[in-house]
């Protein structure tokens, strides 16, 4: 993949500029990164606090053909980019990271970055997906989020860590993720995510159902990136929504 980078000061959100640009035509590989983004913003309409120079802020454009992944794009997409965001940190760190479903990345109990995929006209053919990725470098980084702790590459592993050599490496392991997913290989994938996976079995979680609070046992994440729960008398699939960790 080529990617075509645009570097800003301070944005409202990467997200905003990289969606805008994908409707106005900007192909496969257009980046938006930020120094510092005012509306930075997580999943399920958090915010993501992004004040200069503590953080990695980056949105890219990609454009998957209709025919792969077809219904589970946007799960596989985001596991896929959180194998690549471990396997990028590893390589600027040495610290093997831990992946939470669906979408954190963690060094021990504390998050270091997440990924919010958003989609546009998903089945057609221009299905668009913008990936933000947010990751903290600094001290002054978005160190909470929904209850669960953060942390910072520069507390973990006690040295400076540069912004742009963790922007390239994650970018770097995007692309070759996308395109192993690309290439079919989703297997690979779920194998290298299950692998680096916390609490995605025997984990106590709790959510929503329309009928209320239901509580079960998580049991693995199924081949669409479902995570699969074990309640009393069924093994439900959780596809996205708040779920809470117990
Ligand atoms: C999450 O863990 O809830 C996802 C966080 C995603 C944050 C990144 S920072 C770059 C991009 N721009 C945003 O506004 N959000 C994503």
């Amino acid at each position: 993949m080529r990617f075509d980078i645009h570097k800003f000061d301070t944005v409202t959100s990467t997200m905003d500029l990289a969606i805008e640009a994908a409707e106005t035509g900007a192909a496969e590989g257009y980046v938006v990164t930020a120094e510092s983004q005012t509306h930075g913003r997580g999943r399920r309409g958090r915010v993501w606090t992004s004040p200069p120079g503590a953080g990695v802020y980056l949105s890219l454009v990609l454009r998957p053909p209709v025919a792969v992944m077809n219904g589970r794009l946007l799960a596989l997409l985001t596991l896929a980019a959180g194998v690549a965001v471990r396997d990028a940190l590893r390589q600027v760190t040495g610290i093997e990271a831990r992946l939470k479903w669906p979408n954190d990345v963690l060094m021990g109990p504390r998050k270091v970055a997440g990924i919010l995929a958003e989609g546009i006209n998903i089945g057609t053919p221009d299905q668009t997906v913008v990936l933000g990725i947010g990751v903290n470098v600094a001290d002054g980084a978005h160190l909470e989020s929904a209850g669960v702790q953060g942390t910072a590459l520069e507390r973990e592993s006690a040295r400076r860590i540069d912004g742009d050599l963790v922007r390239d490496e994650v970018l770097g392991a995007v692309a070759s993720a996308y395109e192993r997913l690309s290439r079919g290989e989703a297997d690979d994938i779920l194998r290298a995510w299950r692998a680096a996976a916390t609490g995605v079995v025997g984990a106590k979680v709790e959510w929503d159902g329309p009928e209320g609070a239901v509580q079960g046992t998580t049991n693995g994440i199924d081949d669409h990136g479902a995570l699969l729960v074990r309640t009393a008398d069924n093994l439900h699939r959780v596809t996205g929504g708040e779920l809470r960790w117990l």
